[in-house]
Formats: C-alpha cells, sequence, structure tokens
C-alpha cells in the first residue's frame, strides 16, 4: 500500500447525521437543536480538516459527491411539470392495485416528467392512478404485444413533449433524481439506448437468434431511450411484432431498436451497478439488505415485487437524503463559524452549537465517574458494558443496523478518495469495535475494520489491511415517529421482576424479525405440556434438602404440571449394601414426606447402580418416558423458577428444536458477601457471578428427538463431555438448538473440591479451576489490594488502564 492511500484513510473524515427518536414529550425549540459533526483527527487535534480548509473537494465529503451540485439545482428551480422523461410501467390489472399502486406513490412522484402504466385492455380505470388500458392487448407472458403497443402509445401521443422514455416492469424502484441527472450528461438529440446489457444466459447461448457483438438490454431493470431511438423504431414496431425470432419481450425490443434506429445497447460495465438487478443468494423477490452499497449507487432497482419492501426501500431512501441534507446544514453552520472568524464578527448563537467541530479530545473525562463505558463488540457478538460485559448476546437490532450504515458511509469516503489514485477498497468484516451513546454527544463507534485494498491497473495482489476508524455520530433534532408494528412482550411474571427486565421487541417488518418469545395464545397451547425434571444424584444430601425446597416453592404450591425423577447413585457403588441402603432410604424419606404433603405430586427416585455418570442416570431416567414427553435435564445445584419452565416449554419443539439455557453461575457467596445470606438469588452482576457461555449440560428437549439424536453416549464416566456429545449429535440429526441466556434459573455455588492425588498438571488446573468459582478477576483483585495496601485508591487503577 503506498502512502496517499494510508493518508486518505488517516484524515477519515465523517460527518454523520442521525435523527434519534426520544420518546419525551418537549419539543426541543430550534436554537437547542443539536447537530455535530466530528471526525476522527491524528494526534488528537481538533482543528478543521487540512483538506475541507483549503476547500479541495470535500463537498459532503460523505454522502454527496458530484450530483451535489444537481441536487442543488434541482432544489432551487423544482421544474416539476418538466418534460424530461416519459416512463411507461408495463403491469397487469392484478397489479394494478398493489404493485402499481406501490410504485405511484413512492418513486414516481418525484419523476421529472410523466409515469403512466399500461395493463390489458378493460384495465380497471377507476383506481387513482394514471393507468392505460391498452387496446388488443391482454395480460399474457410473455408480454412482448404490451411493450411494443406501449411504445406506439408513447409515440403517438408524446414524443415531442419529452426528451427521453422508459420502459420499466411494475416491481422496479428508481431513484429518479440519479436518473436525471445521469440523463442530463446526455444528449437526447442522438439515437441512445441505455440499461443493464445482457446477451442471455449460458444456457440460451444460440437460442436468441443473436449474432456475435449483438446485446439488448434486459427488461427487468428498465430500458431507456432518447426521443431519436423511439422516432425512428416506432413506425416499425408492426413488423417488429410478425417478425419475432424468441418470445422474450427485452431481446425483441433490443432487435427492433438495432434493425431501425441503428443501435444497440450500450456497452458498458458500469451500467450493471446502475441498472441494478439483485442477483443476490436468497433475492425473494424484493430488497431486503437495505445497507447494501449497491443500492445506493444504483439508478434502478430491480426486483422489488412486495408492496411493503418498496414502501420500506422508499422510505430509506428518503431517510438517507433526510442525513444528506442535515449534513449540508452542518457544513454551512461551520463554513459561517469560519467567515465570521475570518470577518472578526461575532458569531451568531444560532451557529455556535451546530457548527462547532467536536473531537474526542473533548470528551476526556477528568474523574472516573465521568468515564462513560463502551460496550464492546465483535463481528458477531455484543457485549453490553451495562451488564458487564455479561450474557453476551448476538449482535443485532438498532446497532446492527446503524452499524451497517456507518459502514457503508465508512466505505464511499474510502471510495470517493481512491477512484482518482486507482484503487477501491472493500469492506470484509469488523473485527471488532467500541460503541457507546450518550447525550450530548452522539453516538461514539471505535471500529477495527479488515479492508481489501485493489489496485484498479496493473497487475498486483490485493492487500488485506487492518484500519481503525473512529467516528461520532452527532444527535440531530428531536424525531418523533409512530411504530406500529412493535410489541413488548415481558417475559418476566409480575412476581418475578425484581430480576430486572428483561424486554424482548418484536418487529414483525423488516429483517430484524426474531422468533416470537411469548404471546398470549402460547399459554394456552403449551400450558399443558408437563415438564419432566431428571436430576441425577450422588451424595449431597444437604443440596438435595435445598432443591427440594425450591422445587415445592415452585411446583408443588403452584400445582405446576410437572412430575420429578430423582437419579440416585449409591454411594458404596451398591444400592444393596447396608450402608447404601441406609443413604438411600434418607432421599427416599425426604421425597415420601413431600408425597404426605402433596399426595398428588408426581416425584420418584429411581436408584441407578455403578458409579457415578450423569450420561448414564440421564439415559436410565428417559427410558421411562414417551416419544412426546418433554425433559428438562437438571442438576441438584440449579435453583429455577416458575419463569423458567414457561420457557422450558415454549422453546422445546417437539420434532424441532432442543432448548440450552446459558445458565447463570454464582460465585462463592463466602468472597463477595462476606458470607451474608442472599434473599434474592436471580442477582445477575460480575459481583456475583457469571454466564456460562460455554455450559451445555442443561437442557430441555423432547424424548424423540433425544432417541433421535441416539441418546446420551453413556460410556462416559464421572461429570463433563456428555452434553456437548449430546448438543453435537442433537445438530446432527436436524433438530435445532435454540440458546440463550436465561434469568429465570442460576447454578446455586458449591466448593470445589480437589484431590491432591491427581497429578500435578491436572491438580493445577482444578486449583485454577476453584479460584475462578470465587469471584471475577476485578474484584479479587480488588479484594486483594484491599488487604494488601491500605492506602491504595481504586480509582487510580481505573484512571490508568481509561487513559
Ligand atoms: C447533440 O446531438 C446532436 C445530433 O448529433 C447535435 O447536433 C448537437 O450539437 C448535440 N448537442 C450537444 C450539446 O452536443
Ligand atoms: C478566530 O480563530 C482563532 C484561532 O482559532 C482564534 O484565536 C480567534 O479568537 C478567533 N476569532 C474570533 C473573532 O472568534
Ligand atoms: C419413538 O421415536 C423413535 C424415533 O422416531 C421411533 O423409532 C420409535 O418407534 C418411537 N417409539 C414409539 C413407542 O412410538
Ligand atoms: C491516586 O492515589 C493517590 C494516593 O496513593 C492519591 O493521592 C491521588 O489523588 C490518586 N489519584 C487520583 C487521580 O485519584
Amino acid at each position: 500500500m503506498e502512502g496517499s492511500s494510508i493518508k486518505a484513510l488517516a484524515s477519515l473524515l465523517l460527518g454523520l447525521v442521525v435523527g434519534f427518536s426520544l420518546a419525551s414529550k418537549c419539543i426541543m425549540p430550534r436554537s437547542r437543536e443539536m447537530h455535530k459533526t466530528v471526525h476522527r483527527t491524528s494526534g488528537g487535534h481538533c482543528v478543521f480538516d487540512k483538506e475541507e480548509r483549503t476547500q479541495k473537494d470535500i463537498s459532503g465529503g460523505l454522502l454527496l459527491q458530484p450530483q451535489d451540485k444537481e441536487l442543488l439545482t434541482a432544489v432551487n428551480n423544482v421544474p416539476r411539470t418538466s418534460n424530461f422523461i416519459f416512463i411507461g410501467v408495463m403491469t397487469a390489472q392484478k397489479y394494478l392495485k398493489n404493485r402499481a399502486t406501490a410504485a405511484h406513490r413512492t418513486w414516481a412522484q418525484t419523476v421529472p416528467g410523466r409515469v403512466q402504466f399500461f395493463s390489458s385492455e378493460g384495465s380497471d380505470t377507476s383506481l387513482p392512478l394514471p393507468v392505460v388500458p391498452l387496446k388488443n392487448v391482454d395480460d399474457s407472458y410473455p408480454p412482448q404485444k404490451k411493450s411494443f403497443m406501449m411504445l406506439k402509445y408513447m409515440h403517438d401521443h408524446y414524443l415531442d413533449q419529452y426528451e427521453w422514455f422508459m420502459r420499466v416492469d411494475d416491481d422496479i424502484y428508481i431513484q429518479t433524481e440519479r436518473l436525471e441527472s445521469f440523463l442530463r450528461s446526455l444528449n437526447s438529440s442522438r439515437a441512445v439506448l441505455l440499461g443493464q446489457t445482457g446477451t442471455g444466459a449460458q444456457n440460451e447461448l444460440g437460442t436468441l437468434a443473436l449474432e456475435p457483438g449483438e446485446n439488448f438490454c434486459m427488461g427487468g431493470p428498465g430500458v431507456v431511450m432518447s426521443r431519436e431511438v423511439l422516432r425512428q423504431m416506432a413506425p416499425h414496431i408492426g413488423q417488429c411484432l410478425r417478425e419475432m425470432h424468441t418470445h422474450h419481450e427485452d431481446v425483441e425490443l433490443g432487435r427492433c431498436v438495432r434493425r431501425f434506429a441503428g443501435v444497440q445497447c450500450v456497452w458498458s460495465y458500469e451500467m450493471q451497478q446502475l441498472f441494478y438487478q439483485n442477483y443476490e443468494p436468497g433475492n425473494k423477490g424484493f430488497i431486503q439488505d437495505l445497507s447494501n452499497s449497491k443500492l445506493y449507487n444504483a439508478i434502478t432497482l430491480h426486483p422489488n415485487k412486495s408492496p411493503p419492501h418498496q414502501y420500506r426501500l422508499h422510505s430509506y431512501m428518503l431517510g438517507r437524503k433526510i442525513s444528506e441534507l442535515h449534513h449540508r446544514t452542518i457544513r454551512l453552520h461551520r463554513e459561517i463559524l469560519r467567515m465570521s472568524n475570518l470577518t472578526n464578527a461575532e458569531p451568531c448563537r444560532e451557529d455556535l452549537q451546530p457548527g462547532a467541530t467536536a473531537c474526542f479530545k473533548d470528551l476526556r473525562p477528568r474523574q472516573r465517574q465521568d468515564v462513560r463505558e463502551w460496550d464492546f463488540f465483535t463481528g458477531a457478538h455484543l457485549y453490553p458494558s451495562a451488564d458487564w460485559y455479561q450474557p453476551r448476546r448476538a449482535l443485532c437490532g438498532p446497532l446492527k443496523a446503524a452499524l451497517d450504515d456507518i459502514i457503508l458511509q465508512v466505505m464511499e469516503t474510502l471510495n470517493a478518495n481512491g477512484k482518482a489514485r486507482d484503487y477501491v477498497v472493500d469492506f470484509k468484516r469488523i473485527l471488532y469495535g467500541y460503541h457507546r451513546v450518550e447525550a450530548p454527544h452522539g453516538a461514539e463507534y471505535i471500529l477495527d475494520l479488515l479492508l481489501l485494498y485493489r489496485r484498479l491497473k496493473g497487475a498486483s495482489v490485493p492487500v488485506h489491511v487492518r484500519r481503525h476508524a473512529y467516528l461520532l455520530q452527532a444527535f440531530s433534532r428531536t424525531l418523533f415517529r409512530e411504530e406500529s408494528n412493535i410489541k413488548f412482550t415481558q417475559l418476566e411474571d409480575k412476581t418475578d421482576q425484581v430480576s430486572g427486565p428483561i424486554t424482548y421487541v418484536h418487529k414483525s417488518l423488516g429483517r430484524l424479525s426474531p422468533f416470537r418469545l411469548s404471546d398470549s395464545s402460547s399459554d394456552f397451547r403449551h400450558g399443558l405440556a408437563t415438564v419432566n425434571i431428571l436430576v441425577p444424584l450422588s451424595g449431597r444430601y444437604e443440596v438435595f434438602i435445598r432443591f427440594m425446597d425450591n422445587f415445592e416453592k415452585v411446583c408443588l404450591a403452584s400445582k405446576q404440571p410437572v412430575k420429578l425423577l430423582v437419579l440416585l447413585f449409591s454411594a458404596e457403588n451398591d444400592v444393596e449394601s447396608e450402608r447404601g441402603g441406609a443413604e438411600c432410604f434418607r432421599y427416599t424419606e425426604l421425597v415420601s414426606e413431600y408425597h404426605r404433603k402433596y399426595p398428588w405430586a408426581d416425584i420418584a427416585v429411581q436408584p441407578v447402580a455403578g458409579p457415578f455418570s450423569r450420561g448414564r442416570a440421564l439415559h436410565v431416567g428417559s427410558s421411562h418416558f414417551s416419544n412426546n414427553s418433554l425433559l428438562f435435564f437438571c442438576d441438584v445445584d440449579l435453583l429455577f423458577r416458575a419463569d423458567f419452565l414457561k420457557r422450558c416449554r415454549h422453546n422445546a419443539i417437539l420434532g424441532e428444536q432442543a432448548y440450552f439455557p446459558v445458565i447463570f453461575s454464582q460465585f462463592d457467596p463466602k468472597v463477595m458477601d462476606r458470607g451474608r445470606a442472599r434473599d434474592n438469588q436471580y442477582v445477575f452482576t460480575t459481583k456475583t457471578g457469571l454466564w456460562r457461555h460455554h455450559g451445555f449440560g442443561i437442557v430441555c428437549v423432547y424424548k424423540v428427538d433425544l432417541v433421535r439424536a441416539g441418546g446420551f453416549d453413556i460410556s462416559i464416566q464421572g461429570w463433563g463431555l456428555e452434553d456437548v456429545d449430546l448438543f453435537n449429535k442433537l445438530i446432527r440429526t436436524g433438530t435445532r438448538v435454540f440458546r440463550s441466556a436465561d434469568p429465570g434459573i442460576v447454578h446455586m455455588h458449591h466448593p470445589v473440591v480437589c484431590d491432591p492425588q491427581l497429578d500435578a498438571e491436572r491438580y493445577k488446573m482444578c486449583l485454577g479451576s476453584r479460584a475462578s468459582s470465587y469471584a471475577d478477576t476485578l474484584h479479587l483483585a480488588q479484594l486483594w489490594l484491599e488487604k494488601n495496601q491500605q492506602d491504595f485508591h481504586w480509582t487510580n487503577i481505573t484512571q490508568t488502564h481509561v487513559d
């Protein structure tokens, strides 16, 4: 990589403006609008960027590039009655109410000219749409006749009124400003045919009756012709219709133009981007991925068949335009400030706040409490600081969308400089990043990006480079928006709210559509499923008492539909032996007590012979159940609440899905709470424990899915591995595994006993594991320092860390 491109990166100048929706009653007065633009500066300097100062080609560095000028012209002398272009949309009676209406209400509104919809003879013209029912034309496919008759209609009625004519389908989206500025750079008095150039697919070679070097404009992304083309071709349309070689409407149109206007579709690689045909894998006939720079650079987008997606795309494009305009107002405010400085005039108050240049340096905290924490994320996961990085969660929702947008803008900035210098930068992925939002600064991002540099000329190997981007997205004016499709579902029961709100947002539209966690009908559907709780047990009578106590409170007292099966290993490996029998008796005695108290309760103790093996216990236990039983492989150290049982029922789906909750594992209460008993075990902070993202032992699964997976590997002895084995087997046999941090279940601390008989290495590992169960490293360090350095100040550490 050469120096200039590094510099281009270093001077990553970004002005991102975003509208934040604040649910607040107050409407900010104009003077308090918060606009700020910030850029990454090298060496902490926060002066205006050099390039900006010299006024060099920075106009809209980010969003508005060459078309800046055109846009300005368009805004200034809005020629709404413009006779620039006539767009004929081919549609059909059955699409008038949906596709055609969506097109009419979105992009068609800003066309500098006229848009009409061409349908079959007798089509409904009562709709508020400019529909032209073409005589002697039906809605059959392929629509050669409709296409040619539409062109004839355009010729007969409008030839002298418009400079350009365009033939499109009803599932297209057009960025009309781009279309206009592009066409204005061409001479419509000459015969020009534009569109995405095609020569036929591999399997059509030779069937399209095309000579080598002949092409056609593909119909989907739209075909534009100058008035001259239409003038020369139209008188021969009858002949073209009679002498067709194929059933392809676009191929025949191209042939007719070539024959009678003497031109064919322009050969230009760029047309593929301008007339964009979505070939993305998983293309479902509509445009899903909005944060795609391909969309943004295109003039036409095709196909976008579903009207909701059409409106969504339009709304997205309008949103981008709003932020472009915001960005430009900020630049103007800055310009005003700079001018008033040069002329020694007092700057106007209105310009001060929006025109100010902000940078990270201004935000440097002075004290510990000023330090605003960052959320850390990788390409896939978010580790929110509010919960001390726990539990990690999937990177999705608004943050994902915001990142997609930011990357798009960063890449546009990089490539804007690049084209002149003969290189292209491709985005590969985010390696990691930090993010925080705070008033009044806005949203800040630090991104570590993996990019790919390609030189456009000469033979050189593309280079992977890592670059940091420091971005600040300023707040703009308060924005209010009505959301209709959002449903908030509180998972917790009212009584369980102590553990803090865990709220899931359900969005019915858009690509962020998580599965539905719970709705009013789900209780009805899942309410009847009995949860069969299987608990392997070996010794540990005291812990079992605690378990049964919790079981009584959660299940028996409220008559939950559950069944408990305790799988009991005898201490002496032999149930028949005297001591083993006595041991076993204590457990059955305890269970009998509960039976006396709750005669209807379904609790059983099943002795299991042999040395302890969790897999074998669960294997033996599950053999008692029928295929459609819901099994919950539990552990005697766990406490759970009713809401967990609800999720167990809900997230395990017969024949489809198994639920592996991510469990919160408590630290030693003796260390952090100094032995005080906790009232509430469901407190999830870094001080109280950690989420075991790599534990797979606890699962809710239907028996039939277990059988299909091949059951447990009963050759595994002792604790461990049988869970991972089952997890893998379920995936392999096509059962979906669902994993989520579950706030309704908690693993109580129990001391790790390390056998000194172990070999040195494993003993050391065991001690390490024991230490990690005391408390988290940060707090252990704090405890140690408190003990060893009386005069030590905790703030000093954090301060050093931050600086
Ligand atoms: C446009 O093309 C026509 C016909 O070729 C030509 O006479 C005219 O000068 C051109 N106009 C411009 C501005 O180039
Ligand atoms: C203009 O800017 C310079 C340097 O940033 C500053 O020292 C000076 O006070 C400013 N003048 C006015 C009138 O604000
Ligand atoms: C249970 O399901 C398994 C796997 O689908 C099947 O082989 C077995 O026959 C079923 N058992 C009963 C009793 O239906
Ligand atoms: C760091 O600790 C020292 C005492 O060891 C204290 O005097 C000083 O103020 C502390 N610094 C900060 C920034 O808190």
